[in-house]
């Protein structure tokens, strides 16, 4: 039996949403962050976080810090740490392009506003860290500190980062993953072995109704 896979309805497929979007910084006037997710799933995640109360957010995927914005604005004081290969110092031209449109800007400019003006020390960027092309050790300590932790994969591959790292999670603590039946389900390789240790949060019922690619999960 498949735990995390019991609330998932058959032939379920995510609504084809236009993902690139931008958030409006909580504190810091005039300053907006370019994200990739459906704006709906926020409040829910944010909902999720605040029950969960983790000790430390680890964000797989920074792309252009839009989401990082968000989830730092949820406790300003909380540590975050965040991981990308490159972040979008140089990103891929089709982003490159929707950043400059969204945001009036290009990437670079839109990070460096966002660092200058919207993040604190809590907020610890790692932006030359592949995950996949081996593990990671800071990363993995990371996780396995002793600290109720939030992970949220968003990263290029979902399955690969899942079942790299979200094994080194400790009970109580939560996953999050984007794209979820686009890029990541239960029927890649080593996702359904690695959803055993964990159980669906109840919060998934909402992403799910609404065809919306985030789902949760809690460490047994
Ligand atoms: C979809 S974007 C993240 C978007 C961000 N979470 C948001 O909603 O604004 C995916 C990011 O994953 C990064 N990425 C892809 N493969 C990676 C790898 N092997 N290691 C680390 N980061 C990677 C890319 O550089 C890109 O910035």
């Amino acid at each position: 039996m498949i735990k995390a896979d019991m609330n998932e309805p058959e032939n379920w497929w995510p609504r084809q949403s236009h993902l690139r979007r931008q958030i409006a910084s909580k504190y810091t006037k005039g300053v907006t962050g370019f994200l990739e997710h459906e704006l709906e799933s926020l409040p829910v995640l944010e909902d999720a976080i605040r029950v969960h109360a983790p000790e430390q957010i680890v964000e797989f995927g920074t792309g252009v810090g839009g989401l990082t914005l968000f989830l730092h604005e949820l406790d300003k004081d909380r540590p975050l740490y965040t991981f990308d290969k490159k972040v979008m110092w140089n990103p891929h031209p089709k982003i490159k392009r929707y950043v400059g449109v969204v945001l009036g800007r290009g990437c670079k400019e839109a990070m460096k506003e966002l660092h200058d003006t919207a993040f604190n020390e809590c907020v610890v960027f790692d932006s030359d860290c592949d995950l996949l092309i081996k593990e990671q050790e800071h990363v993995v300590e990371r996780l396995k500190i002793k600290k109720r932790t939030f992970l949220y994969c968003d990263n290029g591959k979902k399955y690969r980062e899942f079942t790299m790292y979200a094994k080194y999670l400790k009970s109580g603590d939560m996953l999050g993953v984007h794209d979820w039946k686009s890029e990541i389900s239960f029927d890649m390789e080593g996702v359904a072995e690695l959803m055993l240790q964990f159980k669906p949060h109840p919060f998934n019922a909402f992403f799910i109704k609404n065809r919306l690619r985030t789902r949760l999960f809690i460490k047994e």
